[in-house]
């Protein structure tokens, strides 16, 4: 008898999952397709972001879905955040433009946003910590799906105005954009790259 709140212990087949981790990758928009993700695939990488783990329950992720049109509207709204908050000495107009160009190189870009939940006793660093394990979610479900994306925190991301763009308040952050689409080449996938070994990153105190 399985005890309630219980499921039987889930099994997984372990070289699937280390592919799976070991080969997930961001892929940026010169890998992408210009066909669009199915609506089912965007929902499925959102129901398992959901199954992030979050200290105190407070489920601080939140994110907007900005697809077809709203791709193009939301790029200028960003290029003019750019133009309206950065003094004209510092101005770039390759990169107001590539702003403003930037969301219809993908299917969907997906705004990430933390929205502080109502416990004081969680440090905002968790729920960040939180959304971000949310992304690697996103990520995971995205290869397995056999889709591409990445997440950017490039351009106004950090700025108020940006935080404002999505109603976000005070207490909240604005945490980038996953972009996601299909890839171009589905023969081919960046090989992974790091630094060094994971052992170097690793103390074993015994
Ligand atoms: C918080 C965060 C922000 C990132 N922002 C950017 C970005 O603005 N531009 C970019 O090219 N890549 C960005 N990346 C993706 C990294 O470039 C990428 O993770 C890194 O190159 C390692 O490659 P991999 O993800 O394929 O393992 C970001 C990654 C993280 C975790």
């Amino acid at each position: 008898m399985t005890p309630p709140n219980k499921i039987p212990f889930p099994q997984f087949d372990i070289q699937d999952v280390n592919r799976l981790i070991q080969h997930r990758r961001s892929v940026f928009t010169r890998g992408y397709s210009d066909q669009p993700v199915d609506r089912a695939d965007v929902e499925q990488i959102l129901a398992n972001a959901h199954w992030a783990p979050t200290h105190g329950r407070t489920e601080p992720w939140h994110f907007v879905v900005i697809s077809g049109s709203a791709r193009e509207a939301f790029g200028k709204a960003h290029a003019k955040m750019y133009k309206r908050h950065t003094p004209e000495a510092d101005f770039k107009e390759a990169k107001y433009q590539k702003l403003a160009r930037r969301p219809t190189e993908c299917s969907h870009l997906i705004a990430v946003c933390m929205k502080r939940g109502n416990n004081p006793r969680i440090p905002v660093l968790e729920e960040t910590n939180s959304v971000a394990c949310a992304v690697q979610n996103m990520y995971l479900t995205t290869l397995a799906l056999g889709l591409v994306g990445y997440w950017t925190t490039g351009g106004m991301t950090y700025h108020p105005a940006m935080k404002a763009h999505f109603g976000l308040g005070e207490e909240d952050q604005f945490m980038g954009f996953f972009m996601l689409a299909k890839p171009k080449d589905s023969e081919f996938y960046p090989k992974g790259l790091r630094k060094e070994g994971w052992e170097e990153k690793v103390e074993w105190w015994e």
